[in-house]
């Protein structure tokens, strides 16, 4: 998935990822050992926000087991080869389903502080 990926964001003619994905240490999933990717028909209702909520459960059960996790949707390059069609029916996503994000899960070798709360985004009416 690795090479797959690389080679894609190479090919894909997004100049950042094309020049990241050239380096040879460059892994996109940050040597995570796990992936869950996530998969939808996209023209069933509200499908983004069922998936991303979804995602967003497994962020948070992830930290609460100590596990780091990344959240990913450059991912939608894996399936755009040949290769990677190939890939999607090997990993048994069904007919009709469309990549949606991937989380990268993995324990992590660094623990940053979190960056502050940036409370201006949001509005509140009193
Ligand atoms: C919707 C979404 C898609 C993302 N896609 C990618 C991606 O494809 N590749 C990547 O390296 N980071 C991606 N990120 C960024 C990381 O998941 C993470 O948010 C970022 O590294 C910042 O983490 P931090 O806030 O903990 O520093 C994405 C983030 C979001 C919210």
């Amino acid at each position: 998935m690795v090479n797959i990926l690389k080679e894609n964001m190479i090919s894909s003619g997004i100049e950042f990822l094309a020049e990241r994905a050239k380096d040879p240490a460059f892994n996109p999933f940050g040597n995570a050992p796990t992936l869950i990717l996530i998969t939808a028909d996209k023209t069933a209702g509200f499908v983004e926000i069922d998936c991303v909520a979804a995602a967003e459960n497994i962020l948070i059960a992830a930290e609460s087991l100590g596990l780091g996790s990344h959240i990913m949707t450059s991912t939608e390059l894996l399936f755009t080869s040949e290769k990677g069609k190939k890939l999607k029916q090997e990993l048994g996503v069904p007919d009709g389903y469309e990549h949606i994000c991937t989380i990268a899960l993995g324990y992590k070798d660094e623990s940053p502080p979190a960056k502050p709360r940036r409370k201006d985004v949001i509005n509140y009416i009193k």
